[in-house]
């Protein structure tokens, strides 16, 4: 550490006086603060949120004199006398009442974040138009981006709130809009999520949203260059020259383990770079003091010295022979290789009437959660205390545990709410930061990220290139599949190991394919790491071997639908790794819930080809997908910990972090069913590290199956000692009521006075806990054995419609079923549909992250309320028997099979393929044209 000094307490500004939610204000600031700052840090309005500070993102979004404005675009000063409106003031306002209703009724808000920004738009909408369509509501809401719901709901609330503003029955309170089911009858209900209400009212905490008045900020000083050598000049000089400043951090400040990474075995990734930073935006030191003058420091003032060495930007550069090592111990600069093989491909592939071949690529994908990573930290006495936005509490917990050299029981992790996480929150960001300079300092210490270091140093979808080889028989039957795939990881390893391991298990699809080899590796190169985004690498596989199995089709002259259910598994066949699931396997029910609106599908886009006369044309796409719940053939266990009160309320300790996907409603809905009380009963303990057990990290899908199944366990094991302490039988009715629990057997009746009993070390009457690991086993050396306990299932169906001259895609409507195995709550799954069919459009169409170019929310696109289609989720229910009443996962399965249907739809419009996706215009045009000068050659060879 370099130095240390008081903290500096420094006022400066002139009094502003506005009108706030019809409250008179006055603050002390400088007119040209943004007043979004000026709401947030001085009046405590933490409800209106800071997604980029740049006005691109909308999440800052409120009213001033009624207009909507992006806070954080305008100053202090030009808010004088004006009156301003924030999420915070809503609820007292007839529209922003209803709006808020509508979103909870409706499942609007999901990670909440953009919430706030989206319910002003829409008041102010709703205030000058009072009957809008569907097409004013996405005008209103198109400067608010949303990362988790794919807008739908966002538009169907909207509409509904406005159809009740204009004189239809309202719901009452927001209270009023939850559904009370019966005692055991709350599966299968759309029950209004449970943290519904503190995400339209503005009260949910998020990372940024609470600190202690003292905290200092930290700030990191990050690699500029993709590779760099650096020295560091006079550190404690440098505080002592800037009032201010109390503290440098470097490497050497770090107490234990200057290293740490998602899967122990491969951890790799320093608090701080060492000599050499190994991508862009690596932090090397952080700088900790008072907020004001650490966000004023000038980072170029800051004493270090870069010499810029050349970088391994890509894997073809960092396989060749020679390159450097980014990793001494990791020859080739490969993290992992993975393997799943089966039969004999290639004498399958020489024998197979027609046989394709076809590469793929793509590139990093941004995550671009609306909340940037925040949280603050504190020491108290020998333990730290974290605050952050996490998915993953108990392996920060080890992580920080190590870094510190600290016991992990010394380490308590609170996670605030999550503003959208999508795999990268898994990954440790602030905490690392927040935790040294807390330990050394003594005091708290609060990290915010803006978006652009969020962007730089946080990790992205790894970048994959795929070959693949297929073959099936001329009645379409699948005979081999030989794929191999490069995945771009990065500078460390994250989660490259586990995207190795799960593309080979996954990439033949949701498909009988009896030959099969799948060989992958995860590649270093010097640039941001790439890790866990919705679907492990599965999304862009699926990419490849879906548009694969639709040349497989057209080169057999079959339909492409029925191609795909002819050869789907089933509860017998067996899958690449040889598993035989017995139960519970509905992709054939899936692309048979397709087939009626694919064919009328088709017979439009035809009609509709058939009589254009410009440049727009049609096309029709499908595809399948499959996706094991819960971390490959590792154990992943959660505990869930239930207990009776005196009150005869129930504690429900799950550690589950609900990140938007709704599992604080979907495993209190289970646990409700299973123990017999209503919903209303429980009290939610969620995720603190030091008073809920852990349930694992929020990822793979796992959260309904395993912790869903860990409370059901738990719920029922408390059954059974109520049962027990009441001397009754398993058929009895247990009834609760405030202050106690009445057992009904037969005509007996027997009232248990908890007040009375004694409490055990818990706290509580009885205490009820168990823990679920999903059964799995270990792959051999081929890939074989049994990778995932349950598997989801489902196949999209998309209608596009392309501008041949401008290469523009414009997607009409998806069609998703979805294997689900048992719908807990219909509404949450279908915003995980359409929040996933959001995620894959930008996929097909869109997105591409280049390190180094378009750090922002501006330059780097995610789909607005205008790009997403209508989507229709259809859910079978084919019971898994070992889920949660026979659930299954739905979080990742819901993005996957959106590209690769979009891509074939592409092709079925004008008979191209783009092969390196995003299927940007500028791609397509060139697909285009490429296409039309092979045709003129071959016409020229023709003619002679
Ligand atoms: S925070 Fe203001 S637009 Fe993003
Ligand atoms: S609910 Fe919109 S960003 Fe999460």
């Amino acid at each position: 550490m370099a130095g240390t000094r008081e903290p500096r307490t420094e006022t400066h500004g002139q009094s502003i006086a506005f009108r706030v939610n019809g409250r008179a204000v006055v603050v002390s600031s400088s007119p040209l603060q943004r007043l979004s700052r000026v709401l947030r840090e001085e009046l405590g309005l933490t409800g209106t949120k800071v997604g980029c500070d740049a006005g691109d993102c909308g999440a800052c979004t409120v009213l001033l004199d009624g207009d909507p404005v992006c806070a954080c675009l305008v100053a202090a000063g030009q808010v004088e006398g004006c009156e301003v409106t924030t999420v915070e003031g809503l609820a007292d306002t007839n529209v922003g009442g209803r709006l808020q209703r509508a979103f909870l009724t409706h499942g609007a808000a999901q990670c909440g974040a953009c919430t706030p920004g989206m319910l002003l738009a829409a008041t102010a909408l709703l205030e000058r138009n009072a009957a809008p369509q569907e097409n004013d509501v996405m005008d209103a809401i198109g400067g608010v981006l949303c990362r988790c719901t794919g807008y739908r709901k966002i538009i169907a609330a909207i509409v509904d709130a406005a159809v009740k503003n204009a004189g239809v029955e309202d719901t009452g309170s927001a209270a009023s809009t939850a559904i009370s089911p019966e005692a055991g009858a709350a599966v299968g209900q759309r029950l209004v999520r449970l943290d519904g209400k503190q995400k339209v009212d503005g009260s949910e905490i998020f990372g940024a949203d609470e600190t202690p008045a003292s905290a200092l900020a930290v700030r990191a000083i990050r690699s500029p260059y993709h590779r760099a050598r650096f020295h560091f000049g006079d550190l404690a000089a440098f505080v002592r020259d800037h009032p201010g400043i109390e503290a440098v951090f470097t490497a050497k400040d770090v107490p234990g383990k200057n290293c740490y990474g998602v899967i122990s075995k491969f951890a790799d990734q320093p608090v701080f770079a060492e000599d050499e930073a190994r991508h862009r935006g690596e932090a090397v030191a952080a700088v900790v003091g008072d907020a004001a003058t650490v966000e004023a420091l000038e980072v170029t003032d800051f004493p270090v010295s870069w010499e810029e060495l050349p970088p391994l930007k890509d894997i073809e550069a960092a396989l060749a022979t020679g390159a450097r090592l980014i990793h001494e111990s990791r020859p080739d600069n490969v993290l992992v290789r993975g393997r799943v093989s089966r039969g004999d491909v290639d004498e399958a592939l020489d024998a197979a009437d027609v046989v394709v071949t076809a590469e793929y690529e793509t590139g990093f994908i941004e995550h671009a959660y609306i909340e940037p990573e925040a949280g603050f930290a504190r020491r108290v006495g020998d333990r730290i205390e974290i605050q952050a936005c996490t998915q993953s509490p108990y392996m920060d917990r080890s992580d920080i545990a190590a870094i510190l050299g600290i016991a992990p029981e010394r380490v308590r992790i609170i996670p605030t709410a999550v503003g959208g996480g999508f795999g990268s929150k898994l990954d440790l960001s602030v905490q690392p930061f927040l935790a040294v300079a807390a330990w050394h300092l003594g005091k708290p210490v609060r990290m915010v990220y803006s978006r652009t270091e969020s962007i730089v140093s946080t990790t992205k979808r790894h970048p994959a290139r795929m070959r693949l080889r297929g073959g099936c028989s001329k009645n379409g039957k699948l005979a081999a599949l030989d794929f191999s795939a490069d995945f771009n990881t990065g500078a460390y390893s994250s989660w490259g190991p586990t995207v190795s391991a799960r593309v080979p298990v996954h990439a033949s699809g949701p498909y009988y394919v009896p030959h099969y080899r799948a060989l992958t590796r995860a590649v270093h190169t010097n640039l941001v790491p790439a890790g866990a985004f919705r679907g492990f690498g599965v999304p862009q596989a699926a990419i490849a071997q879906e548009q694969l199995y639709d040349e497989l089709a057209d080169r057999v002259r079959m339909d492409r639908l029925e191609f795909r259910i002819l050869n789907a598994l089933d509860d017998h066949t067996p899958t690449v790794t040889g598993q035989v699931l017995g139960e519970g396997v509905g992709i054939r029910a899936c692309l048979e819930a397709l087939r009626p609106k694919w064919k009328a599908a088709r017979r439009d886009a035809a009609e509709f080809n058939s009589n254009a006369a410009g440049a727009l044309r049609r096309g029709v796409g499908v595809a399948g997908m499959w996706y094991g719940c819960g971390n490959t053939s590792l154990p992943n266990p959660s505990t869930v910990r239930i207990g009776l009160k005196r009150d005869g309320r129930i504690a429900l300790h799950q550690g589950a972090v609900d990140i938007g996907q709704g599992s604080n409603t979907i495993v209190t809905q289970i646990c409700a069913d299973a123990l017999g009380a209503p919903i209303e009963r429980f009290d939610l303990i969620s995720g603190d590290t030091s008073i809920t057990p852990d349930c694992g990290k929020t990822s793979a899908s796992r959260q309904t199956l395993v912790t869903g199944k860990a409370s059901q366990m738990a719920g029922e094991k408390l059954r059974c000692a109520i049962l027990k302490l009441a001397g009754a039988c398993d058929c009895a009715t247990v009834l609760f009521n405030d202050g106690g629990v009445t057992v009904r057997d037969g005509d007996k009746s027997h009232a248990l006075a908890l007040r009375d009993l004694p409490l055990d070390e818990h706290g509580y009457v009885i205490t009820s806990e168990a823990t679920f690991d999903p059964p799995t086993s270990p792959l051999d050396e081929n890939g074989q054995g049994v990778p995932y306990a349950v598997f989801g299932f489902g196949a999209h169906m998309a209608e596009i419609e392309v501008d041949k001259e401008l290469g523009t895609v414009r997607v009409l409507k998806v069609t998703a079923a979805h294997d689900v195995g048992r719908a807990i709550n219909p509404t949450l799954i279908e915003g995980q549909i359409e929040g996933g069919v959001a995620q894959g459009l930008g996929m097909a169409l869109m997105e591409e992250f280049f390190p180094g170019k378009g750090e922002n929310l501006h330059d780097y696109l995610i789909p607005s309320a205008g790009d997403i289609p209508p989507v229709e989720s259809i859910l079978i229910e084919d019971p898994s028997p070992i889920g949660p009443f026979g659930a299954k996962g739905i979080g990742e399965q819901a993005v996957i099979p959106t590209a690769p249907a979009i891509l074939n739809a592409l092709h079925d419009a004008i008979g191209i393929r783009v092969r390196k996706i995003p299927a940007t215009p500028d791609r397509v045009r060139a697909a285009i044209l490429a296409a039309r000068k092979e045709k003129e050659k071959e016409k020229v060879d023709a003619r002679g």
